[in-house]
């Protein structure tokens, strides 16, 4: 946690940004696994946490944006409770340590949240992403589940999103404690590469690194030979000589900070001509992309479709397009061969501030760029800036389905060479990725050492 005063100015700020109405910050509560005393792993809201701190279950924030008010809602321990948990703070304890003065029980809440609605006054929350908030809303609020999405606070969404986007220093240093934990898993996984283990093991052991180290992967760690399979969650596979092996993994630093990278490199601890020579087009594309980014830049037309190009570029080189990377890059064709966004943002979320949409009104045009981009909407019309971290994270995937798709469709004739693509189909895929801090004069990686990243480098460690 950091100091109280970090939390009562972001929370003062955040006031200031909304000018009226009653905001609601809930926290998580434990959600159960098979039984209710059998709970998944904790996780906070991401929100609750940057405006409240605290990293325990059932608490909801509240901000009167207009008196300045603020509560701290939540049931202090019973003796009942305590024989399970061990002696616990009291509410008010746990509310001075982030500098909130008020404090209720959760009972206190519905009272003051139907007086607002009498007084007519705006509530204020964000898009709910989990059942029992969803529950808990309903009946604070008297609405029907199917209602909360049009009652939630576009207002509220775009002010968190512009404070959480802009981190602060001590929020960098928490980045760099979860790189820590990245480099960790992910040079432990390089190290364990090898013929006959089962891709199980080394997620396992990676994610018992996060655990350890912090609190825990910022997202399941992807560990396969399916590398083309962007976000494949199977780690049944048993290691191959002659296949590459795609570890996309982060951990989460003590204060909820994520990391996210990935390393894509053969089983045997060799690569072969023609790995060597798709995987050195990604790592270009790759590399260039963390010299070029300045605060300013435009995400998608500035970074991510410069990836495009650098890529189509090296698969020109390669036989697999023809023509120019502008002509590529224009058909759409690019998507067959990298079907994600280059990066997204990152903080207390892997993915952060995905859920709190565009930073304009303009929908429907956001949605067709974000269409024909294969970019979420957030990311169509995000504008980098000091203090945005975001990945940086181009592959090339060769995915049988879809480039049977497109050429069964007769798309991008003439761009894509669909006979030379015909030896690729057990390729697999690459993906590199890192975490770029935008700085006031350019762009810097997260991370006092790089992982191992040339060809070089990554020989020299992969299986030793
Ligand atoms: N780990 C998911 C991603 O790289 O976006
Ligand atoms: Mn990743
Ligand atoms: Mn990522």
């Amino acid at each position: 946690m950091f100091a109280p005063e970090i939390y009562a100015k972001r929370r003062a700020e955040l006031r200031a940004k909304i000018g009226s109405g009653l905001i609601l910050l809930p926290g998580n509560q434990n959600s159960p696994n098979n039984y209710p005393n059998n709970a998944y792993y904790f996780r906070q809201d991401s929100t609750f946490r940057y405006y409240f701190g605290l990293n325990i279950p059932s608490l909801m924030g509240v901000i009167d944006a207009d008196s300045g008010e603020e509560w701290l809602f939540g049931d202090d321990f019973t003796v009942e409770d305590i024989i399970w948990t061990g002696p616990q703070p009291m509410l008010s304890e746990l509310a001075s340590g982030v500098a909130v003065k008020n404090t209720a029980p959760l009972s206190a809440l519905q009272p003051l949240v139907e007086r607002a609605i009498r007084l007519g006054r705006r509530i204020h929350f964000l898009p709910i992403y989990r059942g029992e908030t969803k529950l808990q809303f309903v009946e604070l609020l008297g609405l029907k589940p199917s209602m909360l999405h049009d009652y939630k606070s576009v207002d509220l969404m775009f002010a968190v999103a512009e404070m959480r986007e802009k981190k602060g220093p001590e929020e960098i240093e928490a980045l760099e404690r979860a790189y820590q934990i990245g480099y960790a898993m992910h040079t432990t996984a390089m190290r364990m590469c090898r013929e006959g283990v089962v891709e199980r093991e080394i997620a396992g052991a990676v994610a018992g690194i996060a655990h350890a180290m912090g609190q825990g992967v910022s997202f399941p760690t992807i560990v396969s030979q399916h590398g083309e399979t962007l976000h494949n969650l199977n780690s049944d596979g048993v290691l191959e000589n002659g296949r590459l092996l795609l570890v996309d993994g982060g951990g989460e630093s003590l204060e909820g900070y994520c990391s996210d990278h990935t390393r894509t490199y053969p089983v045997s601890g060799k690569f072969t001509p023609k790995q060597q020579e798709i995987y050195e087009i990604v790592r270009r594309a790759h590399g260039r992309i963390a010299e070029i980014i300045r605060p300013g830049m435009m995400y998608h037309t500035e970074i991510h479709l410069e990836c495009y190009r650098l890529l189509a570029e090296g698969l020109i080189g390669a036989g697999l397009i023809k023509g120019t990377a502008e002509d590529a890059v224009a058909s759409g064709a690019m998507y067959l061969f990298m079907p994600h966004g280059l990066g997204h943002g990152l903080g207390m979320d892997v993915h952060d501030c995905e859920a709190f949409g565009e930073r304009s009104f303009d929908f429907s045009s956001i949605k067709e760029r974000a269409e024909a981009s294969a970019t979420c909407i957030y990311r169509a019309a995000w504008r980098v800036q000091p203090g945005t971290v975001m990945s940086d994270e181009p592959g090339i995937y060769f995915i049988p389905a879809l480039i049977d798709k497109c050429k069964a469709e007769g798309k991008f004739k003439g761009i894509v060479n669909y006979e030379a693509l015909e030896s690729y189909r057990d390729f697999g895929g690459i993906r590199i990725e890192d975490d770029i801090l935008v700085t006031e004069s350019g762009c810097r990686m997260i991370g006092d050492k790089r992982l191992p990243v040339t060809v070089e480098e990554l020989e020299a460690v992969v299986g030793k």
